[in-house]
């Protein structure tokens, strides 16, 4: 099979595609799965260069989050609930490849309004954005919320679900046309770049001086974005994309009496998994109700140009969920949605 098989650490740059990959054999509790759409991740270039935290023994298959069926060959272990062709979201190792085996329980049905590239980037993104906004800043309607990285993967799901759960959104990104995707694919209220000096006074003047009540962060920038919090703010820690781990002088914290607070979705598994069923359950309550909707970016990369992908992942050039297609979508399906 076709598949994106790491033998030695390298860029995905120098990482052709592989064509006669062995299929993987599913384990206990695994299933197999023809992938259609894989969703890419900046640690899928950390990983093929040794610098993630997950590092499988070489060689191993690039890729985390997926949207397939799962294949007519597929073991179906004891309470999974799939079936053969039963269409599927999720992740596990190895989803840069025509076939990958996936623990069931790491798999959602796909919603029937969605195509496999908007299933592919739902897994981690979606409930990261949610359960940070419900969970951890405990959001009210008609509170300001401020998402840096706005047109971004985490960030744009941030913004629509802020919008969706009633609060004014201020979306904060680095260049006019992820502003733009901001407020057209977003809904953001109000959109400014970050990239200007002073922004944080502008977040103060559309908030009447007063400050957003939210600051949803995966870059960084929560010591800038003191500048434009409210009394008794909550400053959500979810990412740091800029590349440094931030630090925070606490009286910044103290000030204003705000809180700041941390979400690692991932770490929900090992720590509360009871809690992960509700966060879905909302969260597939909306996808239905379509007042969100996943945002791919326009470039959708074949399986053998997945590595361009990952360079302009990496240039920055991106919004959305960028994804890479493995397998076409039957048309007359597509049709439909
Ligand atoms: N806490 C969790 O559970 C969790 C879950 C998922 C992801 N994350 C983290 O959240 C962060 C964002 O993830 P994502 O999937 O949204 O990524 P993404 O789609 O690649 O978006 C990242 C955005 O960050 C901005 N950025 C600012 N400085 C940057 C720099 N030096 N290099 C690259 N980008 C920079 C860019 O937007 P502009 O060009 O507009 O500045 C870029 O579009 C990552 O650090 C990821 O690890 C955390």
């Amino acid at each position: 099979m076709r598949a994106v098989v790491v033998k030695e650490y390298a860029h995905p740059a120098k990482i052709p595609l592989t064509q006669d990959a062995p299929e993987p054999k599913p384990g206990n509790d695994e299933v197999l799965i023809d992938v259609y759409s894989v969703g890419m991740n900046f640690f899928d270039i950390l990983q093929t260069q040794g610098k993630y935290q997950i590092q499988p023994p070489f060689p191993f298959v690039l890729g985390t989050e997926l949207a397939g069926r799962i294949a007519q060959n597929s073991p179906i272990p004891k309470g999974c609930p799939y079936k053969p062709g039963d269409r599927v979201f999720g992740a596990g190792q190895g989803a840069y490849a025509e076939k990958a085996a996936v623990k069931w329980r790491q798999l959602l049905p796909l919603p029937s309004n969605m195509t496999f590239d908007q299933g592919a980037g739902l897994f981690v993104t979606w409930p990261t954005s949610y359960e940070a906004l419900v969970g951890r800043a405990e959001l009210k309607p008609g509170e300001w919320v401020l998402v840096t990285a706005s047109a971004g993967g985490v960030g744009i799901a941030a913004v629509q679900l802020a919008k969706a759960l009633g609060a004014k959104v201020i979306a904060a990104a680095g260049s006019q046309e992820k502003l733009d995707v901001s407020i057209k694919y977003g809904g953001a209220d109000h959109a400014i770049n970050y990239s200007t000096p002073g922004w944080q006074q502008e977040v103060l003047k559309l908030t009447g001086g007063k400050g957003v009540d939210v600051i949803y962060d995966p870059v960084g920038l929560i010591k800038d974005s003191m500048k434009c919090i409210a009394w008794k703010g909550r400053a959500l820690v979810v990412g740091f994309a800029a590349g440094q781990i931030e630090k925070l002088p606490l009286n910044l914290v103290l000030l204003k009496n705000v809180s700041v607070v941390g979400v690692h979705w991932g770490a929900y598994s090992r720590k509360e998994p009871e809690h992960i069923p509700s966060v879905w359950q909302a969260l597939l309550d909306l996808f239905a109700s379509e007042r969100v909707k996943p945002v791919v970016y326009p470039e959708v990369y074949p399986l053998e140009k997945y590595s361009d992908g990952l360079l302009a992942l990496e240039r920055r050039k991106t919004w959305g969920k960028v994804v890479a297609r493995v397998r076409e979508e039957d048309t007359k399906e597509k049709a439909k949605l």
